[in-house]
């Protein structure tokens, strides 16, 4: 495990590609067996990684970490500082144990928690993919109901957090996360990966209303 993950990181920080596969197997069975359907594909995280660090030593929040893949490729990739928030404990250690096999717990850090228990200010950067759709299909003991108001709500709230965000603040977002960009936020660059698109936004100046 520890050469398979000395190996991956040259890779990495080399620029020189890594499958999934390879990257996955890091992942203890049950997680990695979500991977195809929950967690980002390498090539995408290195893509993320591009357009959320343009500059060295920069903080980037991945919302909903997962067992932090973005998070490890992207200080692989590009160096700065990657925090992931993930609700699911038991994601949250797989994270830690997987940026330990890396040596990237100096880059690296992941809390157990809610989206808004993390300061936003914070972060000059920040990665979606898809963070609330698991609320609709997963195994939560809720009627659809209630589920479809806790979805909107979390929407509502990402969307408000999102819109007080300081100017210049990049936003990579991987099938999006359900609700509307502010409108500060400027598309900067979009790129598709078969069926799904990566779009990167910038925040501007707020409109002015009169
Ligand atoms: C589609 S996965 C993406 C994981 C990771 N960002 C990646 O791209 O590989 C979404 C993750 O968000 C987490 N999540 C959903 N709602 C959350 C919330 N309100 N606060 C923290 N984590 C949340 C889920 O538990 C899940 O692990």
């Amino acid at each position: 495990m520890m050469a398979a993950a000395a190996s991956i990181g040259t890779a990495l920080r080399w620029h020189v590609a890594v499958s999934d596969r390879a990257f996955d197997r890091l992942l203890p069975s049950p997680v990695r067996e979500r991977s195809s359907v929950h967690w980002t594909p390498v090539s995408v995280a290195v893509k993320a990684a591009t357009w959320l660090m343009p500059e060295a030593g920069m903080r980037v929040l991945d919302v909903g970490a997962g067992p932090g893949k973005v998070c490890c490729i992207g200080a692989l990739s590009r160096g700065g500082t990657w925090h992931g928030i993930e609700r699911d404990t038991a994601l949250v250690d797989v994270a830690r144990a997987t940026a330990e096999l890396f040596s990237l717990q100096k880059n690296t850090t992941f809390c157990v928690g809610e989206m808004e228990t993390v300061q936003w200010s914070e972060f000059d950067g920040f990665y979606l993919y898809n963070p609330f759709a698991a609320i609709l299909f997963g195994p939560a003991p809720f009627d659809s109901n209630v589920r479809l108001r806790m979805l909107t709500d979390q929407i509502a709230r990402t969307e408000q957090l999102l819109a007080d965000l300081r100017e210049g603040t990049r936003v990579v977002t991987y099938e999006g996360f359900g609700g509307a960009m502010p409108d500060a936020y400027a598309v900067a660059n979009v790129e598709r990966f078969g069926d799904t698109q990566l779009t990167l936004w910038i925040k501007h100046h707020a409109k002015r209303h009169r």
